[in-house]
């Protein structure tokens, strides 16, 4: 069956991509979707299980009975993982701990990457992530990398009272050797610095419009 529009926007760590993805698809009137919370929910379920990213047969035996299920609630996908709904450890401690490490698996972004797609066969879709433009819908026309300066983003993350540091992050989300985190072929580069929310959503709106996406503002 043939896709959905997607509209795809990628980015470092506190840039800002969920609430900006969030707004432009009430804007168009598409689902939301943070890839993101896939990649935290099975994290935690592995941590649940007592699965380690290092153990590689565990590993692979986990991912294979793994179940993943989604739905749409509110204008956003919810991820079902093995029938349960994560949502609230997400943000857990351990998740944010170990999350990098189980995601440069290529087994582990494999298993991942269907129900991702599957999304974009029932729905039109506004995903964030690291790899929607260029992995997980690389033949979409509207792909978006949001950027922010490295000072930006660590200051965003500790006014949402989140401890991290960015550079770590960064540093392995854009070295993985699978899928890392490039600005996708064709995506239009947003330097989100300097704006607030609704002027980056505003330019990404203009910018679908220029692409000849048709829709009310
Ligand atoms: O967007 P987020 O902060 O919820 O993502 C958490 C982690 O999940 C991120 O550090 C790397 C991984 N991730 C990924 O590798 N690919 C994606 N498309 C989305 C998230």
């Amino acid at each position: 069956m043939d896709n959905h529009p997607v509209v795809s926007i990628d980015g470092p760590a506190a840039v800002g991509k969920s609430t900006v993805s969030r707004a432009v698809a009430r804007h168009l009137g598409f689902m939301f979707v943070s890839s993101g919370e896939l990649y935290r929910a099975v994290t935690w379920t592995a941590l649940e299980s007592g699965i380690s990213a290092e153990s590689k047969e565990m590993l692979s035996k986990f991912l294979f009975q793994l179940r993943i299920s989604s739905k749409f609630l509110f204008g956003k996908a919810i991820f079902l993982v093995n029938g349960v709904d994560c949502a609230v450890h997400l943000s857990d401690t351990l998740v944010r701990q170990y999350i990098s490490r189980f995601s440069r698996v290529p087994e582990f972004r494999r298993v991942l990457l269907e129900p991702l797609r599957d999304l974009g066969r029932r729905l039109p879709l506004v995903m964030e992530g690291r790899d929607i433009g260029s992995v997980v819908f690389p033949e979409t026309p509207y792909k978006f990398y949001l950027d922010a300066s490295e000072k930006e983003r660590q200051h965003r993350r500790e006014m949402q009272g989140i401890i991290e540091v960015i550079r770590e992050r960064d540093q392995l989300d854009s070295t993985r050797e699978i899928a890392p985190l490039i600005v996708p072929v064709g995506a239009w580069l947003v330097d989100t610095t300097h704006l607030t929310r609704e002027e980056v959503v505003q330019q990404i709106l203009r910018l679908l419009k220029i692409q000849g996406f048709h829709f009310s503002l």
